[in-house]
């Protein structure tokens, strides 16, 4: 048995298909490009979720005319306190940038926003470093529950409000392998240990 089908039977249904988010990652490089036309652009991925987005996002921005003089791409890990479905703000960082932040222009990837404290906690921390711009891009936004007010220029998806997975989004550090966004099937967290 292969591991994409030990997660199916887990899998209540499918919540946006792997060509629904290729396109959405399309059109956030296309708007990330208009903003940042001429100038050399640093694109931060939040891991471990945005693992995908940012490489993703990365590749296509190389595929717009006329973009960014040139694109780096740098990661920092980050490890929200919580329960299992829901973040409680208080972030861990477990891998800071390698880049200096210093007068670049950044734009900072993230998977999902929920309350968005965890998205909050970063700009403020990467404001202090004095970035020339800081611009904030969100593959799926699910603003039902916001604790505080996010800046967010760039948004690919509305989620809907339920916990999700896939595409770099776990549930207790599985499926992020999942080329596509699930709702898992409440069993899943009914045998939770
Ligand atoms: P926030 O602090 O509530 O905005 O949540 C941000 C972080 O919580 C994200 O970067 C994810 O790691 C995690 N998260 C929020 N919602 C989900 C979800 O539906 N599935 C998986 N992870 C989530």
């Amino acid at each position: 048995m292969t591991v994409t089908s030990t997660y199916e039977q887990t899998i209540e249904r499918t919540l946006f298909s792997k060509e629904e988010i290729a396109s959405a990652v399309d059109r956030l490089a296309r708007q990330i490009a208009e903003d940042h036309v001429g100038q050399p652009l640093l694109l931060l991925g939040v891991l471990k979720g945005a693992l995908y987005v940012a490489t993703d996002l990365a590749r296509a921005l190389a595929q717009v005319p006329n973009g960014p003089s040139d694109i780096l791409v740098d990661y920092l890990c980050v490890s929200s306190y919580g329960n299992s479905t829901r973040s409680s703000g208080e972030v861990r960082m477990l891998k800071d940038t390698t880049e200096r932040l210093t007068g670049r222009h950044v734009v900072l990837v993230e998977d999902i926003v929920d309350n968005g404290l965890t998205l909050s906690y970063l700009q403020a921390l990467l404001k202090e470093r004095n970035p020339a711009s800081l611009r904030s891009c969100v593959l799926f936004d699910k603003p039902y529950h916001r604790l505080v007010d996010v800046p967010l220029e760039y948004v690919g998806l509305q989620c809907p409000d339920e916990f999700v997975v896939g595409y770099g989004l776990d549930y207790q550090e599985l499926y992020r392998n999942l080329p596509y966004l699930a709702k898992l099937r409440q069993s899943v967290f009914t045998q939770e240990g």
